[in-house]
């Protein structure tokens, strides 16, 4: 997902969609995995620079599901603010681990 693809969300996901959640830092993507099997109707953005996170998230999601995510593979800080208001129904942060680390920030 690139940063601009934010802004038209609606167009990103099939039609039948009618809620967009999103995770901040999905690590391996369980959690997003347990989301879009237990609900048909939602789909997710998640973020999360991690890249071998964003592999394992992609080989345990099927054809169907694959619709219903997008990986934004950086920086949550980077696409939130180019998010239209209102939508977004839930934003999940599970376990937080702040990243990059302090001594490593240079342009966020
Ligand atoms: C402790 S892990 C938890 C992973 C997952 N939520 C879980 O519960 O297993 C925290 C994750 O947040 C990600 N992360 C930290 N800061 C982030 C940010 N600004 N944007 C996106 N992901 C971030 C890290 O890369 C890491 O994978």
């Amino acid at each position: 997902m690139k940063v601009e693809d934010a802004f038209n969300l609606e167009r990103l996901f099939p039609k039948n969609i009618t809620e967009i959640w999103l995770e901040i830092g999905f690590g391996s993507g369980e959690h997003i995995k347990w989301q879009l099997d237990n609900k048909k109707n939602i789909a997710i953005i998640g973020c999360e620079p991690y890249l071998n996170g964003v592999a394992n998230l992609l080989a345990l999601l099927n054809k169907e599901q694959l619709q219903r995510v997008k990986i934004f593979s950086g920086d949550a800080r980077k696409i939130i603010t180019s998010l239209k208001t209102g939508s977004i129904s839930k934003v999940f942060i599970l376990f937080p681990d702040p990243w990059p680390k302090k001594s490593t920030i240079s342009d966020v």
